[in-house]
């Protein structure tokens, strides 16, 4: 695991979004996964930024978002499909049929997280997965106790994560209780993984994910089996880790960058 803590959570999406335009220039086919929620808020801003000051092109990327509320129609402002049309796909260049999210409207749950499955297989797996994290430690929608085997599937959420969603809400309106979310199995089968972290309100979990054991507790402690895992942190994320000093070493001495300048 890398371990990249920036001051700001500007400077931690910048630096987030260069991690993302180097996969896309060594590969410019790649599949990313893509999260929601404010976390991602930065890094989308830069893409765009990227793409129309740069030339980042996304014209042959494939997306898979991570999840998506039960119940919600695409155009719910609520919808993860309308946020990632609002925030990223409208500014872009990617063509609407590599962008995959899934449906929150389904008749046919389980046939249709097999399909998303068996499509993100079809298209060669995620090169670089994307993902924030919950106060709850959870990827995605995998609630504490998720099976770290986990598929994507139907899944009711924490009471602590309908809280936290509240606020995007409008007063008296329900929040959904299910969601479609890819598994912490899936997520793991992803040939990179990156994830991005702000706020002293995720400092625990992050802490645990880190640094915690492995636990279906804390669902981002399964990244600690992946082999190529990055978390991009500002300093209020980074605020409970204990080997701060070590990671920082790490930065500042990485192989092939001159001492002292990371
Ligand atoms: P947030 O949500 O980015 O809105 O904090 C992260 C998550 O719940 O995964």
């Amino acid at each position: 695991m890398e371990v990249v803590i920036k001051e700001t959570c500007e400077q931690m999406s910048k630096a987030a979004a260069q991690e993302v335009a180097k996969t896309l220039n060594a590969k410019p086919n790649a599949v990313l996964g893509l999260p929601t929620g404010s976390t991602p808020l930065g890094l989308y801003k830069e893409l765009v930024r990227m793409h129309e000051n740069e030339g980042l092109d996304f014209s042959q990327v494939t997306t898979f978002n991570l999840d998506e509320y039960a119940g919600l129609k695409q155009d719910h402002p609520q919808s993860y499909h309308y946020f990632m049309q609002e925030n990223l796909f409208k500014h872009i260049n990617i063509p609407r049929q590599n962008i995959y999210i899934p449906s929150g409207t389904t008749d046919n749950y389980l046939a249709f997280c097999q399909w998303y499955e068996q499509r993100i297989r079809d298209c060669g797996g995620i090169d670089l997965q994307v993902l924030g994290i919950g106060s709850d430690g959870h990827i995605a929608f995998n609630e504490p106790t998720s099976s770290l085997g986990s598929r994507t599937r139907i899944k009711t959420l924490a009471k602590q994560t309908i809280d936290d969603n509240a606020r995007f809400f409008k007063a008296g309106e329900k929040v959904p209780t299910y969601a479609i979310t890819m598994g912490v199995g899936t997520i793991l089968e992803a040939h990179r993984i990156m994830l991005l972290a702000n706020g002293e309100a995720k400092a625990e979990a992050v802490a645990g994910a880190i640094e915690g054991p492995v636990t279906s507790m804390n669902t981002a402690s399964a990244l600690q089996l992946h082999k190529d895992v990055l978390f991009f942190l500002d300093r209020g994320a980074a605020g409970k880790l204990k080997m701060t000093a070590y990671y920082e070493w790490i930065q500042a001495n990485l192989p092939g960058a001159p001492a002292g300048t990371g």
